[in-house]
Formats: structure tokens, sequence, C-alpha cells
């Protein structure tokens, strides 16, 4: 596969890291991360995408698989990971894998963090290395796309 595209995509309160309660998510903005992601995969085209908004993430999946906009995304889904059964269907919709990352160790938190309806339709799980999980997670994509 040459030109090997992915998306990175963010859903919400993500905005918000940096400021927002940086003892658990610590204190790169999200700017930061996606930089560090870009920075860290030569030869590859990243997309980034944020929303607060469940239909734009699902849009995003949507155009995705319908343009061959991406050959695979990385997600950190936020809050929707616990209950969204309408992401955990796009996800399993689109023909595209999704790799679930997470800053924190959802396992390791509240109870209702600990369940996450989208694991199952997620090609892979990474969780609780800080930023590093989403280029852990990138990393795992390109296996899965025989990249690595
Ligand atoms: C999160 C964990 C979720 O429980 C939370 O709602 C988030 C961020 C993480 O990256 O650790 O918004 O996905």
């Amino acid at each position: 596969m040459d030109n090997v595209s992915i998306l990175v995509m963010n859903g919400p309160n993500l905005s918000r890291l940096g400021k927002r309660e940086p003892e658990i998510y610590g204190t790169r903005t999200l700017e930061d991360i996606n930089r560090e992601i870009a920075d860290a995969f030569h030869g590859i085209s990243f997309e980034f995408f944020q929303s607060e908004e469940e239909g734009e993430l699902l849009e995003k999946l949507f155009h995705c698989e319908d343009n061959g906009a991406a050959n695979g995304v990385v997600l950190n889904a936020g809050a929707l990971t616990h209950y969204s059964i309408a992401l955990r269907d796009a996800i399993s919709a689109v023909g595209i894998p999704v790799v679930e990352v997470h800053l924190s160790n959802i396992y390791a938190r509240e109870e209702f963090r600990r369940t996450s309806v989208i694991s199952e339709v997620c090609a892979g799980v990474v969780s609780g290395f800080g930023p590093n999980s989403y280029q852990l997670g990138v990393r795992g994509l390109l296996g899965i796309l025989g990249q690595a």
C-alpha cells in the first residue's frame, strides 16, 4: 500500500486538553499531540479531526470509507466510548480498521469508564500511556495495514 493515510479523530472535550484536568490528562494540548504524531511518522499522511458532536464523528467515518480518505483511524472517542451505540455501529459499518485510544487507563478509573461499547468492533485498544497512546495506536494500525 503506497501513500498510507491515517485519520486521527478525537471526540468530545478533547479540544480542552492542556487545561482540562491536567492531573489526569497531562498538560499537552491536542495541537501539541497531533504535531508530535506527524513528526514521529514520516511518509504517512495524517488528517486530524476533533468534534464535540457525535454525529460529526459518524459522518467523518462514513466520508473516510466513501472517499477512500483514510486507510485507518486512530480514535479517542472520549466519553462516547462508554455509551455511544451509534458510534459503535458506525465503526462496525465501515470497512476500515479503527484503533481505540485513551490517554488515561480507563480500567483504573471510575466504574462507568471501565466499559467501552466500541472496543469489540475496534481493531485494538491502547489505554493509559498519556499522549503516547496515540503514537502506539498509530504503530499498531500500521502493523494492521501491513506497513510495519
Ligand atoms: C478518555 C477517557 C474517557 O473516559 C473520558 O471521557 C475522556 C478521555 C481518555 O483519553 O482517557 O474524555 O477517552
